[in-house]
């Protein structure tokens, strides 16, 4: 691949501009994007373009650019992510319908929780998770509950990093912390009341697939001072029924 004089290839730039987008940045011009990406004007421009032709990229009236669906459609097809997230999709709409509180499904992705699905009722309280958003490990459930069962190099990577105080109660003590993933391996459940905000408790349960490894968390975000004890069972149940509904995609 051709290298520019800075020595990045043509895919290390086309990555940089599509990592500009974020959760919350959808929209740019393409000077944004070439500021952000660390490109030459004339070289973003003409990446910009060139995606906007393959379908990457899309161009709206304003003529800024977002991501395009055809980038959607390829990043969904035969993915893992998907197929885990229809597998996964009824269990979390009964957990959903019984706690009538927000219910997620988040993966271990580059060092964070990835949200694959996010469920909410509408009498919910808060819950800052969002689909295709992330989250800390050592600061949520669902971090907690994928931290306690990643790989070691991971974990000890981890937890040797100084450790963000999100919110107040986040575990922010690197001996505290591993004795609480080791607390959260055994059980296979993760309760972390005020953890990433003062208002909401997060419980996670882990998710395995048919071979018994460790793929996913699913969780729910309920009010700081509710009972837990209910949303554990529902949660332990759906994630056994993910379980189920892959081996039997398996078949
Ligand atoms: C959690 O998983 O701990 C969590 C997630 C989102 C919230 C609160 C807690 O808004």
């Amino acid at each position: 691949m051709a290298n520019s004089p800075s020595g990045d290839s043509a895919i290390d730039r086309v990555v940089r501009v599509l990592e500009t987008f974020t959760i919350d940045r959808t929209v740019q011009t393409a000077s944004e994007i070439g500021r952000r990406a660390r490109l030459p004007s004339s070289t973003a421009h003409r990446l910009v373009d060139g995606l906007i032709e393959a379908g990457l990229l899309e161009r709206d009236d304003e003529h800024r650019v977002r991501l395009g669906m055809r980038l959607w459609e390829l990043a969904l097809r035969g993915s893992h992510a998907l197929r885990l997230r229809q597998a996964a999709l009824p269990h979390m709409e009964r957990v959903q319908a019984r706690i009538r509180e927000h219910t997620q499904l988040a993966v271990l992705e580059q060092d964070s929780a990835l949200f694959l699905e996010r469920l909410s009722h509408p009498d919910a309280g808060a819950n800052i998770t969002r689909i295709a958003g992330r989250l800390p490990l050592h600061a949520s459930s669902s971090g907690l509950v994928l931290l306690a069962f990643a790989p070691e190099e991971l974990r000890e990577r981890v937890l040797a990093a100084p450790l963000a105080q999100v919110a107040k109660e986040t575990v922010t003590d690197a001996a505290a912390l591993r004795r609480l993933l080791a607390e959260v391996r055994r059980t296979g459940v993760a309760v972390a009341p005020g953890s990433i905000e003062a208002v909401s408790t997060g419980i996670a349960v882990a998710v395995r697939d048919p071979r018994g490894e460790v793929i996913a968390a699913l969780s729910v975000v309920l009010p700081r001072d509710a009972p837990t004890e209910q949303a554990v069972t529902e949660l332990v149940r759906a994630a056994r029924g993910i379980r189920s509904s892959l081996s039997a995609d398996l078949r």
